[in-house]
């Protein structure tokens, strides 16, 4: 590389740098999981509550979320890939016939994803079948998605943190934050 390689290299590196505005802190996450959770306990109270995480970034939401629900709950997992195209790459191993099935996803966007794995888990019979959603951002939805509890509408803004990453990184913040560059 010559030296004016090297310096447009260096100055591209430092264009790409990187920094997470928060936009919602780990307090308020938190309070309003806790809300979610005494939602669902009462909507659910004497029945038992099946959650279904969709892997990956809706399994740190559904960790903090099943242990505020109080009546009895158990948890299945289902990956997807969405590029447009929606694909099962893991799906469930338990049958969801006659149980009361709630969606837990981190966030729903366009909303393929969503009814996509809705319709889908439809099919099985369950007694009832709900969505729950950390984040909605309902001004990028293309395909109708009706949500049954939503932590917090969101703008358009490519967040990160709770689960969700940019580019696998991020999932592990403890609260949700706007990836800005430089
Ligand atoms: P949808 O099918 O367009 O609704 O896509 C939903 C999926 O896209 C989510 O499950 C996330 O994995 C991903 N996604 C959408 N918006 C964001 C974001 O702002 N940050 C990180 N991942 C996102
Ligand atoms: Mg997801």
């Amino acid at each position: 590389i010559n030296k004016k390689g090297v310096r447009l290299k260096a100055k591209r590196q430092k264009k790409m740098a990187e920094h997470i505005r928060v936009l919602l802190t780990e307090e308020e996450v938190d309070k309003r999981i806790q809300e979610i959770g005494e939602q669902i306990s009462k909507d659910y109270a004497g029945k038992q509550v099946h959650l279904v995480c969709v892997l990956k970034g809706g399994s740190f939401f559904m960790c903090e979320l099943a242990k505020r629900i109080t009546v009895p709950v158990s948890s299945y997992g289902s990956d997807t890939k969405s590029s447009g195209v929606v694909k099962i790459v893991k799906d469930l191993d338990e049958s969801l016939k006659d149980k009361e099935v709630i969606v837990v996803e981190d966030i729903v966007d366009s909303g393929r994803t969503l009814s996509y794995l809705l319709e889908m888990l439809k099919d099985r019979g369950p007694a009832s079948l709900r969505l729950c959603t950390l984040l909605d951002k309902p001004e990028r939805r293309v395909i109708d998605v009706h949500v049954d509890y939503t932590g917090f509408n969101i703008p358009d803004e490519f967040v990160v943190g709770y689960g969700l990453d940019y580019d696998q990184r991020y999932r592990n913040l403890p609260y949700i934050g706007v990836v800005e560059f430089d």
